[in-house]
């Protein structure tokens, strides 16, 4: 081991999502010296970007060319389908070949709503049902049955809105998109024609973009509903907030006049309503009980009125929670590894060596550009902590890979990933029309990075 060697510092990040690559980014950019891993679970980078930003939304999915060059710069390492964990390598041991590792590993753990009938088969978390029509390898068998007119979405954000518009939207739209060939088939053969979105408070309580919501309207045959007790008629307070006026200006116009009226599907929705029971038949979810609310200082109670949706699938999309991260504290509540200005905090100390950003700093709230000021002060904090930190054990960058070994871990490099993102980029060719289909299942997209 050269004396340079032991003195470069090194940097693990785990998670090439947006958070990781942004604070990647800044390290590199902040100190001429650091070296940088970025470590991911998965084949390919992107972490969200590529497996829940809607196949749909093809502007958004153009941050990737931002993104991609982080991986310009020689001193960063992309270091794929390597778990960090129990089932992977534990992230202590990552301690002996890096000064500091940052933890970008995200909130992928969907919530629940503790209700009877959550269990039934059709009732999915947005994790898993956003997953599978992004093509994530771990989501593949999902493949919901889309066989019944109703589906039930649960939730108010951007996520539901997502679900909603890719399921009512038709089949050929999505063609144009990288969605895989089982995605669109599934979406052909869909006999879906009414997506009820049941959101608990009101029009003007709602977390969704006023973007998101304005994009329903323009879906080519699908007739939007707004269900809302003559809430909206008898006049809102007007709120503060910009995005909400605007919300509440759509929602308006659209309860007196439903845009896409005759549509062959409908998006139903439905304010101030909760789910209450999932009503199964033969063990799969055939309805969904929901009670109305009344809101009462922002949050709702129960009115003990109810009324039944028929639906042959629910999705969740509740928002998410972080998975703790072993050795390292964890806050159940929100779901986040507890920090100060990036630097995990245990007790009141800072566990050395140790740092959080992105979702499972601030918790699953947030677009891809808010994770960049948030790894820039996590990158501030690792650059201004290298010089006290202690210098691993192992700074010579083969060791790791050669540790890695004996976990039964295989890396995947930049240049492999290179491989698989132009088997894509050629599949999508074959197809034509769209600029890439992804390849799922993790054998086939390890195949075509090692070919
Ligand atoms: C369904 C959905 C759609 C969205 N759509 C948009 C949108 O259209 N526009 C927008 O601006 N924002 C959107 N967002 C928000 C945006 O995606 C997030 O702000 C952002 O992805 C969070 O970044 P992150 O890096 O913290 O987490 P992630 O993007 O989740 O990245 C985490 C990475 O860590 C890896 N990882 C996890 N655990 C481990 C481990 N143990 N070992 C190794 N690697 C691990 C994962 O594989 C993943 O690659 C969306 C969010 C969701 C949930
Ligand atoms: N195009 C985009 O820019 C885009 C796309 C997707 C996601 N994103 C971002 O990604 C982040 C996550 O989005 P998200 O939609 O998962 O989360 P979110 O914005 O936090 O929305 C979660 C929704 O779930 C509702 N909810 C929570 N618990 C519930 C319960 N028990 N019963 C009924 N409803 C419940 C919340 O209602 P209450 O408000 O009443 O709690 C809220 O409407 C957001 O910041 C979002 O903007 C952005």
């Amino acid at each position: 081991m050269t004396q340079a060697e032991t003195q470069v510092p090194r940097v693990a990040v785990i998670g090439a999502g947006p958070s990781g690559l942004y604070t990647a980014e800044a390290l590199l950019a902040g100190d001429p010296t650091v070296t940088v891993d970025v470590i991911d679970r998965l084949p390919a980078p992107y972490g969200l970007v590529r497996y829940g930003v809607a196949p749909d939304h093809l502007k958004m999915k153009s941050v990737i060319r931002a993104l991609v060059q982080t991986f310009d710069d020689d001193r960063i390492r992309f270091l794929g389908n390597v778990t960090v964990g129990e089932d992977g390598i534990p992230g202590d041991v990552l301690h002996e070949y890096y000064h500091a590792v940052v933890y970008a590993s995200g909130s992928d753990r969907d919530r629940d709503l503790g209700i009877e009938g959550e269990d039934l088969d059709g009732s999915v978390g947005s994790g898993a049902f956003v997953s599978w029509y992004c093509g994530h390898p771990d989501a593949v068998d999902l493949t919901p049955d889309l066989d019944r007119a109703g589906v039930v979405v649960v939730g108010a954000g951007n996520v539901a809105l997502d679900v909603a518009r890719v399921l009512a939207r038709p089949a050929e739209d999505i063609a144009g998109t990288d969605a895989h060939d089982e995605v669109l088939d599934a979406l052909r053969d869909s006999a879906i024609t009414d997506v009820h979105v049941v959101i608990r408070r009101g029009p003007q309580h709602v977390k969704f973009t006023p973007a998101e919501l304005r994009a329903l309207a323009k879906l080519d045959d699908v007739e939007v509903l707004v269900h809302d007790d003559g809430v909206l008629a008898a006049g809102v307070e007007e709120p503060d907030e910009r995005r909400m006026r605007q919300n509440i200006e759509s929602l308006t116009a659209w309860s007196q006049d439903p845009p896409g009226a005759g549509g062959s599907r409908r998006i139903h929705l439905h304010f101030l309503r909760s789910p209450q029971r999932l009503i199964g038949e033969n063990g799969r979810v055939s309805a969904v009980e929901v009670v109305r609310n009344e809101v009462v200082d922002s949050s709702v109670r129960a009115t003990g009125e109810s009324e039944t949706f028929e639906a042959g699938l629910v999705v969740r999309a509740i928002g998410y929670s972080g998975e703790p991260i072993p050795g390292l504290p964890f806050d159940d509540d929100s779901g986040t590894v507890p920090h100060e200005e990036g630097r995990v905090m245990r007790g009141g100390e800072p566990v050395r060596g140790s740092y959080v950003t992105g979702w499972i700093k601030r918790g699953p709230t947030g677009v891809i550009g808010t994770n960049k000021s948030d790894g820039a002060e996590t990158a501030a904090s690792v650059l201004a902590d290298l010089a006290t930190l202690p210098a691993p054990a192992h700074p010579e960058p083969d060791a790791v890979v050669e540790r890695l070994k004996e976990y039964g871990i295989e890396p995947v490099g930049w240049e492999d990933w290179l491989r698989l993102d132009a088997a894509e980029i050629q599949l999508g060719a074959e197809r034509g029309g769209t600029d890439r289909v992804k390849i799922a299942e993790r054998a086939a997209m390890l195949k075509a990075a090692r070919a």
